[in-house]
């Protein structure tokens, strides 16, 4: 009995030893920030092999999988992303940084869809260029904290067409849902889209093998991307889900937040819209009120 007791106790203390002496390797360094972000990594690290009581068997496929996502990684395959997407550390790392203030709108994951320099349009217009879609008239406000209209403020938006693909995941160079607008004197916005719809993270890699091990879905829950910015105030990058979306409860990004869930209205063809554009068939709408916290 006592020998094991022992046992125990000298065990615990070789792993605490191991521990602490890769804690200290990074105690002289004298960048504070490395110090204090390596030196917890490493904690949390060695707690959780000795927690699992991870096997050499299972190191080794850890290892596999690191390197199969380092193989399948091209500047537009970013499979270290899509990791940290489906392991919550993106949404986490968001949460971290756009800390609550007031009734500013909550952010959520950029992903890697977004393309700088998308076409310029004017409140009214259509971002769609040729995207399949229903045609979806969005409209809202953009606001301070306290209440105040932010006039000019850049709003790009971008989402995927009815097939669920973005306009980059064609090889043909087209550009097609994506658009850059300001807000009007007022503080107002306003284009038509199309309505968002479901469609699935890259899951051909060791992602999408976590996600089947898991019995999990690569579904991402229907919505549009908005990137909102403004001098003065924190840059907002985030979504809207349409409510009722049938992956709203299982994202496979954890990107969804109630308050960025909207109602998306629907219209017949002939029912009056903001633009008095004519349109063929039926047509849905929702609002999107934004607000942004100082800087
Ligand atoms: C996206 O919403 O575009 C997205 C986010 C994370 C991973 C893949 C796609
Ligand atoms: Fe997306």
């Amino acid at each position: 009995m006592e020998k094991h007791a022992n046992a125990a106790t000298e065990q615990s203390a070789r792993e605490q030893f191991v521990t602490d002496e890769v804690v200290e390797s990074f105690a002289s360094s004298n960048d504070p920030r490395f110090r204090q972000v390596m030196q917890s990594l490493v904690r949390h690290l060695h707690a959780f092999v000795r927690d699992v009581r991870l096997t050499e068997e299972e190191w080794n496929v850890a290892i596999n999988f690191l390197r199969r996502a380092g193989d399948i990684t091209t500047p537009t395959r970013q499979e270290f992303i899509l990791l940290s997407d489906v392991l919550g550390v993106s949404m986490q790392t968001i949460s971290v940084n756009n800390t609550a203030q007031g009734d500013a709108t909550e952010a959520t994951v950029f992903g890697p869809f977004f393309v700088d320099d998308a076409p310029i349009i004017g409140n009214g217009d259509d971002i769609s260029h040729g995207a399949s879609g229903q045609p979806c008239w969005v409209e809202g406000s953009v606001k301070g904290i306290t209440g105040e209209s932010i006039p000019n403020a850049t709003i790009d938006v971008w989402e995927c067409d009815e097939d669920g693909f973005y306009d980059v995941q064609y090889d043909d160079g087209r550009i097609a849902a994506r658009a850059q607008l300001r807000s009007d004197p007022a503080g107002n916005y306003g284009f038509w889209g199309i309505k968002p719809v479901p469609y699935p993270i890259p899951d051909d890699g060791p992602v999408g093998e976590l996600l089947k091990a898991a019995g999990r879905s690569p579904m991402r829950a229907s919505h549009l991307h908005f990137m909102v910015q403004a001098p003065g105030y924190r840059t907002l990058v985030t979504h809207i889900f349409v409510a009722g979306d049938t992956y709203l409860e299982t994202d496979s990004v954890f990107g969804v937040k109630p308050s960025l869930i909207k109602d998306f209205v629907e219209h017949g063809a002939g029912e009056p819209n903001a633009t008095n554009r004519v349109l063929a068939g039926p047509w849905v709408s929702t609002r999107f009120d934004i607000v942004l916290a100082p800087v």
